[in-house]
């Protein structure tokens, strides 16, 4: 399995993703996982560099975290706080790393670094099997932007700045994307394969796996998902015994 996070991209990543350490975001993000966590412990899949890790445990959630990026990691384990974070470094579609945990999360579009509908499948049931009954698996990506795309195209920019472009490359016929970043300052391209997912499409492998839809809203803010909505914050649920909390 292809790293496409290594040093360089580590060194640079909490730098070049500066909106989404934004602490009202972060905030926002804690309060709705420390919610469905409960007094359980939390598993995020691809922790990265513990942009939510950190301040979830921080806030008293015991987090564990699987991550492919040895360099990511050590970008985590210099921060505040980041020897506390357990990480096992492996892939998460296939990595399991015990059964009592109250939430599994994946954030950040992060569940489309997985290229192909099997290892998405695999995700969901790798995740199943390391919930505690009544434990919650929440999912934060976008919606495929393919109402963007004009007949005849295939590209959607996604970030421009006065040293950086972006954009996104779809194949409808694969129902994969690439995504491109430019960085002109440094003269450097780089590009990353995506697997782009439906929200109905992630619910039926939630179903695969024996999890119940629990919520869909906008945002962390909990707004409704409408037709409109560029991304989708997605929770599912193991069934439990009936005596547990709901979340
Ligand atoms: C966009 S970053 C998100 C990091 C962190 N969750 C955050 O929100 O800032 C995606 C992370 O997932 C990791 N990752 C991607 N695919 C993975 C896989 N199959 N198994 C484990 N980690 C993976 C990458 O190495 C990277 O650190």
């Amino acid at each position: 399995m292809i790293d496409y996070f290594g040093e360089a991209v580590a060194a640079t990543y909490d730098r070049n993703s500066v909106e989404r350490f934004a602490p009202e975001l972060v905030e926002s993000i804690v309060a709705v996982l420390a919610e469905l966590a409960g007094d359980g412990r939390a598993l995020e899949l691809g922790v990265g560099t513990g942009r939510i890790a950190l301040p979830l445990a921080a806030r008293g959630v015991p987090v564990h975290g699987i991550e492919l990026s040895a360099a990511m990691v050590a970008r985590l384990r210099a921060k505040p706080g980041g020897a506390g974070i357990g990480v096992t470094l492996g892939d998460f579609a296939s990595t399991n790393v015990g059964a009592d945990f109250t939430l599994a999360y994946l954030v950040f579009n992060t569940i489309m670094n997985l290229t192909t509908q099997d290892a998405q499948v695999a995700c969901f049931r790798a995740v199943a099997e390391q919930l505690a009954p009544g434990g919650c698996f929440l999912v934060e990506v976008m919606v495929p932007e393919l109402r963007k795309l004009p007949a005849g195209q295939t590209a959607v920019p996604f970030g421009f700045g006065p040293e950086r472009w972006a954009y996104s490359d779809y194949d409808p016929a694969t129902q994969s994307v690439i995504c491109h970043y430019l960085d002109t300052g440094r003269g450097t391209h780089r590009s990353v394969p995506f697997r782009y997912v439906w929200p109905a499409e992630l619910d039926l492998m939630a179903r695969l796996a024996g999890l119940e839809l629990r919520h869909r809203w906008a945002d962390w803010e909990r707004r409704p998902f409408t037709g409109e909505s560029a991304q989708h914050v997605s929770v599912w649920a193991k069934p439990d015994s009936g005596d547990g909390p709901r979340r």
